[in-house]
């Protein structure tokens, strides 16, 4: 098999160069349970490599994130050599030796010698183009780029690069493989900077500028930096974190390829000459935080506008990129939506003036526009296989409107498309989703406009319902949590598969509210009223086993087979109504009201689940029950319009303020039944 066919899964990795870079990608390898061969040319370098990774593990357990049976066996995966022959069955091997362009082409022709033909080979370099990189190999398909972000094993964003010559299935496999071992892929065009550095840098550099003009200290650049993108460290902080003289070298490379604008300030070249890092302090400048705030964003925004007007990639990728690699609140379309697409024009326009560079195009258009589009809800068709993706992993896929309305443009183009008879509804990352963007519910209950969630939630409802009575086959695909709106999105489709990861629960009455999309009034028609209410009152979280259990769940894939595994279920056979008895829960909460009277808790049943019962907003419990109890003789239709009726009156109460305010504040609710 060659590269340009479909790889098989990528089982065993090598990756060459145990420094900083290295050594930290060989260390999430072997944390996500991959055997993973690390190659050091010198033999120092490779023993602080592998000391490195084990002082990790050893802070991971004690930070608790690791066991330490984990940390064991992820310490017995790693094997660490001299000697490239050790990567003769590798999967692939990704490159992280030094920035050179001879050691790392001369490293792929010795490695072209020893791996397998199906091996995938991959190059961690900052500035080199993959293609060129490609060019002195036999077969060039193979080789792609995946640049990873300090710290490699913690930082999840890796962008993917495919050269001219790059297998388009080798592009896929990785994307693949990375989201399986909870990375964060974007794929990027081969252009200098990729994507995140090209916005990244001239970022850092404009603060130098700023600094050098006496527009202000580093010390408020810093300030006014942190509070603008919503980051914790400034610029200077930064460069000083990760080294000035990277900076410089970055901002230089840059300049080559795209001109003047991008050219290191004279302040950062003096302070590389220095040798020191630099000093953050007050004074040295006038401290005009205002043009310090609108330079940085011109800056940013201004750039990440050139990347996506010259098709480096996608709108969203850059957003993602900048809050998963550089963890800004926002991503710069974000942050040019906040702004109002017309004003990020002008500061763009102004600074960019200087240098003689036009206006993006893509500004442009988002200022006729109003805004600009960011893809929330990636949609695609594969044949008879079609697929919404929501695509918002770091906020764990949460609904809001745009994703609302997003999954209904996709449906309808995926209903359009006659070849199309399944719809497979999947979340990137950790999520399928897990429930809905709480900050939307209270910005709308401070602002009095409880109609706004009534509207967000009616949009919800007809998507759910559409996805329930569909022409095409819909197929929530559930590999990890499905909370709250989530879990009401899945038991909206026809059927249910999920992976061993999957949790499934419905936290609503725990933070003063009740599963408002369905939940009250599909989750009995799957499964049991006893189940339905058990689950709700109870907010009980569910494995996959249990989910199975009670019917929630149709069919178990494994991660590793994961949508291929989908794909092969005879669907036809699944399904149908929860088989079997589902035991003490459901005959016991069958005809609870919601009420925690003293004697409640006589019952066992209630006085195993007394912690989490008495725990709930009482009001949102009752009504809960309630309306499973009234929904039931119902048909579908009417009984989610008595959902809906509802709504407004729980969201009017203190305690669903006080409830969804503790998601964010993390402190222990205390309701007071009004
Ligand atoms: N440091 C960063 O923040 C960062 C971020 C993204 C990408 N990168 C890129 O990652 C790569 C590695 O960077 P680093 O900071 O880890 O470098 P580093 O200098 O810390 O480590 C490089 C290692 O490669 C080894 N090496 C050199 N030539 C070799 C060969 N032919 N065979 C085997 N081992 C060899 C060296 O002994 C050294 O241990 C570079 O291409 C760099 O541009 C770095």
């Amino acid at each position: 098999m060659s590269g340009d066919e479909r790889q098989r899964k990528i089982a065993r990795v090598g990756v060459v160069g145990a420094g900083t870079m290295g050594a930290a990608i060989a260390q999430h390898f072997i944390m996500k349970g991959l055997p993973t061969v690390l190659v050091d040319s010198q033999t120092a370098s490779l023993e602080r490599g592998v000391a490195g990774i084990r002082q990790s593990l050893v802070e991971a357990v004690q930070r608790r994130v690791l066991t330490p049976e984990a940390k064991d066996a992820a310490e017995a995966r790693l094997t660490a050599t001299t000697s490239l022959d050790a990567l003769g069955s590798a999967d692939l091997v990704v490159e992280a030796v030094f920035e050179n362009l001879d050691v790392k082409a001369n490293l792929f022709r010795a490695l072209e010698a020893v791996v397998p033909a199906t091996c995938i080979l991959a190059t961690n370099t900052s500035s080199f183009s993959v293609s060129r990189l490609a060019s002195g190999l036999r077969d060039p398909k193979r080789l792609v780029g995946v640049h990873y972000f300090y710290h490699a094993a913690k930082n999840k964003l890796v962008e993917i690069i495919p050269g001219d010559a790059t297998a388009l299935a080798v592009v896929q496999t990785l994307r693949e493989f990375y989201a399986l071992i909870d990375k964060s892929p974007i794929v990027v065009r081969d252009a200098p900077g990729f994507a995140v550095n090209r916005f990244f840098v001239p970022w850092l550099n404009e603060a130098a500028r700023l600094f050098e003009e006496g527009v202000a200290s580093t010390e408020v650049i810093d300030r006014v930096a942190a509070a603008t993108f919503g980051i914790g460290m400034g610029p200077f902080a930064l460069m000083n974190a990760t080294g000035v003289p990277i900076a410089l070298h970055s901002a230089a490379n840059l300049a080559e390829a795209y001109g003047a604008f991008y050219a290191p300030a004279a302040a950062l070249k003096r302070q590389v000459e220095k040798g020191e890092p630099w000093v953050i302090a007050a004074g040295g400048g006038k401290d005009d935080e205002g043009t310090v705030r609108e330079r940085l964003l011109a800056a940013a925004l201004g750039v990440a506008a050139q990347v996506v007007s010259e098709d480096v990639t996608d709108a969203t990728s850059v957003d993602l990129g900048a809050r998963v690699g550089l963890r800004w609140a926002k991503g710069p379309f974000e942050m040019i939506n906040a702004l109002g697409a017309r004003e990020a024009q002008r500061i763009v326009a102004r600074l960019f003036e200087k240098w003689s560079m036009p206006v993006p195009p893509l500004l442009l258009e988002a200022a006729r526009a109003g805004a600009v589009r960011i893809e929330q809800v990636r949609a695609w068709s594969d044949g008879p296989w079609g697929y919404l993706e929501l695509n918002r992993p770091d906020s764990m896929n949460a609904l809001n409107e745009a994703v609302v309305t997003q999954l209904a443009e996709g449906l309808s183009r995926l209903e359009r498309d006659p070849a199309v008879k399944t719809i497979i509804l999947k979340g990137q990352g950790k999520a399928f989703v897990a429930g809905a963007d709480i900050k939307f519910f209270l910005d709308n209950i401070a602002a009095n406009d409880l109609d706004r969630i009534y509207k967000f939630t009616e949009a919800g409802q007809r998507l759910l319902s559409r996805l329930g009575t569909s022409p095409k086959r819909t197929i929530a695909y559930i590999d990890g949590l499905a909370l709250g709106g989530g879990l009401e999105l899945a038991l909206s489709c026809r059927y249910r598969v999920a992976t061993e990861r999957a949790v499934l629960g419905f936290p609503e009455t725990g933070i003063g509210i009740y599963p408002g999309l369905g939940g009250t009034q599909r989750t009995p028609r799957v499964t049991s009223k006893g189940i339905a209410k058990f689950l709700i009152a109870t907010g009980q979280m569910l494995d996959v086993k249990a989910a199975t259990e009670f019917g929630l769940i149709d069919a178990v894939v494994a991660r590793e087979g994961g949508l291929e595994a989908l794909k092969a279920l005879d669907l036809d056979a699944l399904g149908g109504p929860a088989a079997g008895k589902h035991g003490q829960p459901e005959e016991a909460f069958a005809t609870f009201d919601g009420r925690l009277d003293p004697a409640a808790f006589a019952n066992p049943v209630f006085k195993k689940y007394e912690k989490q019962l008495t725990r709930k907003a009482p009001l949102a419990l009752a009504k809960a029950m309630e309306l499973v109890d009234r929904g039931e003789a119902l048909a579908l239709d009417e009984a989610l319009l008595l959902e809906m009726q509802a709504l407004k009156w729980i969201f009017a109460t203190q305690d669903a303020k006080t409830g969804l305010e503790s998601v964010l504040t993390r402190a222990k609710p205390i309701y007071v039944g009004a």
